[in-house]
């Protein structure tokens, strides 16, 4: 059999599975692969990786926890190794902004021998919504360890655009796209924009990152996530992300999705 498939890695995700959505409603043939997706991928386990890559002409890969968790270069490396073997020809990889260790996975991307294509993207919007900062929100105490540093928040919709359109159109081909939302908010400034949107009373405070880690410890979040939370927000998060990128009006032709848009399209998750 040719190669042609479309895999999507983490395609139980948040912007995985968007990425498989758009490319089932495109009638491609995909391979939807996460522990728990149709075609079961472990980062953990190498074993299974050149059956999953075979017949395979193009991939989205989003990286499990973070792209600068120890091992994900390795992982990377191998992937785009075997992929070079399977003959699979693009590689679309979502990184991370103001990352070292992101950096270097995009930099093995791009000298994989495959086309690339590289999103960097800021800190997703739909953290909010779909991840562990939606359940604070509704609880109505956002409680992290940072202050007033801004970040422009990204729409994953933006995101899953350019993933989906980077598998099947030559013009992203070799680029890095860096995508960022449309203005820079601080976590204070979401909380706010959410209680004016959805008529709540949810409050923002700064607190230690040990009394951080301990919150999240007593609701249930596994040690390496804690870490890496922990990392992002009181390391990368220091403001050297604090600036907006064109890649969205780029690679797409129109402008980032606004904060406040993003709120109007996810009344349904809070209202
Ligand atoms: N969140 C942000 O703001 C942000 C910003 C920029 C970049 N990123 C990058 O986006 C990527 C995804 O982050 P996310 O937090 O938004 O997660 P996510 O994509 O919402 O969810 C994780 C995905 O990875 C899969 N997964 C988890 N462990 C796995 C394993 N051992 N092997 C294979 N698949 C595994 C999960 O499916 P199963 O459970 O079925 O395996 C799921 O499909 C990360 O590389 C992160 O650096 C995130």
């Amino acid at each position: 059999m040719s190669n042609n498939q479309y895999l999507v890695i983490g395609a139980t995700g948040k912007t995985g599975k968007r990425v498989t959505d758009r490319l089932r409603a495109a009638r491609k043939t995909v391979k939807a692969a996460s522990r728990s997706g149709n075609v079961i991928f472990d980062w953990n386990d190498k074993s299974s990786w050149p059956d999953v890559l075979r017949n395979v002409k193009a991939m989205y890969v989003t990286y499990f926890p973070d792209l600068a968790m120890p091992g994900a270069q390795d992982d990377i490396r191998t992937l785009c190794e075997i992929a070079r073997q399977q003959k699979v020809s693009h590689i679309t990889l979502l990184s991370g902004r103001g990352e070292s260790e992101a950096l270097a996975c995009e930099r093995i991307v791009a000298s994989s021998g495959m086309s690339w294509t590289v999103v960097r993207a800021s800190w997703f919007m739909q953290n909010f919504t779909e991840g562990l900062f939606a359940q604070f929100l509704l609880d109505g105490s956002v409680a992290l360890p940072v202050g007033d540093v801004k970040e422009p928040f990204v729409d994953i919709d933006d995101i899953a655009d350019i993933a989906f359109d980077s598998l099947l159109n030559d013009k992203h081909k070799n680029k890095l796209c860096e995508v960022t939302g449309p203005e820079l908010l601080s976590f204070s400034d979401v909380v706010e924009a959410f209680n004016q949107a959805y008529h709540r009373k949810a409050a923002f405070h700064q607190v230690s990152p040990s009394l951080f880690s301990e919150n999240l410890t007593r609701i249930g979040v596994d040690e390496n996530a804690i870490a890496m939370l922990h990392y992002l927000l009181t390391e990368v998060l220091d403001g050297r992300n604090a600036n907006l990128a064109d890649g969205v009006q780029q690679a797409l032709g129109r402008a980032p999705t606004s904060f406040k848009t993003f709120l109007q399209k996810n009344r349904h998750v809070f209202v």
